[in-house]
């Protein structure tokens, strides 16, 4: 059975590669789909590879091989592609826990641990909850962990993060250990590195969302900063460009929220760094009101 493009597309999507390739033991004709949807899958840590929902030649109808193969580095793919494949976005859902709106802090971070909403809990090293007071009086959030941030296990650690750090120290805000009206809590619209760094999914930002709604409900910052265009326009639901985000004041979950640039465009286009500081005036004088 091949792909139709209405599946392709919907692959493309949820960032899996539309690409599987079958088997080589396989016969050209087998079915290399299974019919039903497959059951929750274990995470990838714990799959075993005996798991037929994982290995494609045990949903094809050629025999198992008489001899065992090596593990191939490709073999975790199979499990979102006949996910997605077969039953749609519908099956992938289902790897995100119920009730996020409803969770503490300890069962939160232990449901983002264990998340394998998307595809991105195969490229991951770990998922990068967050960091700060749990009561900040400030939440900055950014856009998606990066390589360091993947290794680390904590957000905005590279050279960006360095920067974010400086940016931070002149308004009297810190992600180090302080009082809550000193300590931020920094967290990003994606959980999961998306693999080299791309740009998240519209797909991936919808399994996520939920995350860092709840993340903003426990919190209760006085003010959100969202750095960067993509936080902005995910967090407003929005596509205006973040040139004319800048400088007005937004609403989410009824806090306000004061758009800037990304420290990693600051990297880039230093000249800004003005405008940056006049965004953080301005939550410097939200806090003050
Ligand atoms: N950029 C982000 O938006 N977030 C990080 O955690 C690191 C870099």
């Amino acid at each position: 059975m091949s792909w139709s493009e209405r599946q392709r597309a919907m692959l493309r999507e949820m960032g899996i590669p539309a690409f599987w390739p079958v088997p080589p033991e396989a016969p050209a004709d087998a079915p290399t789909l299974p019919e039903a949807a497959p059951q929750a899958r274990p995470s990838p840590a714990e799959a075993p590879s005996s798991d037929p929902v994982r290995r494609p030649e045990a949903i094809t109808a050629a025999p198992p091989p008489a001899v065992a193969r090596p593990a191939r580095p490709e073999a975790k793919a199979p499990v979102s592609l006949a996910a997605a494949a077969t039953a749609g976005v519908d099956a992938i859902l289902r790897h995100r826990p119920e009730g996020i709106d409803q969770m503490d802090w300890p069962t939160l971070r232990q449901a983002v641990a264990g998340c394998t909403a998307c595809g991105l809990c195969e490229s991951r090293q770990q998922t990068v909850f967050g960091v700060g007071h749990e009561q900040a009086s400030v939440m900055i959030i950014g856009e998606a962990p990066g390589e360091q941030e993947d290794r680390q296990g904590e957000p905005f650690v590279g050279r960006a993060g360095q920067l974010l750090d400086r940016m931070l120290h002149p308004v009297d805000l810190t992600r180090a250990d302080a009082a809550a009206s000193r300590q931020v809590f920094i967290a990003n619209v994606l959980k999961c590195r998306p693999p080299g760094n791309r740009n998240p999914l519209p797909a991936e930002v919808a399994q996520c969302e939920p995350y860092l709604m709840r993340q903003i409900a426990l919190v209760k910052p006085r003010v959100i900063i969202a750095m960067g265009r993509f936080a902005a326009q995910s967090l407003l639901k929005t596509s205006e460009p973040i040139g004319r985000l800048r400088g007005r004041l937004h609403e989410v979950q009824g806090t306000p929220v004061v758009v800037t640039y990304h420290p990693a465009y600051l990297l880039r286009n230093p000249v800004d760094k003005g405008l940056v500081w006049d965004d953080l005036c301005r939550v410097r004088e939200l806090l003050l009101s």
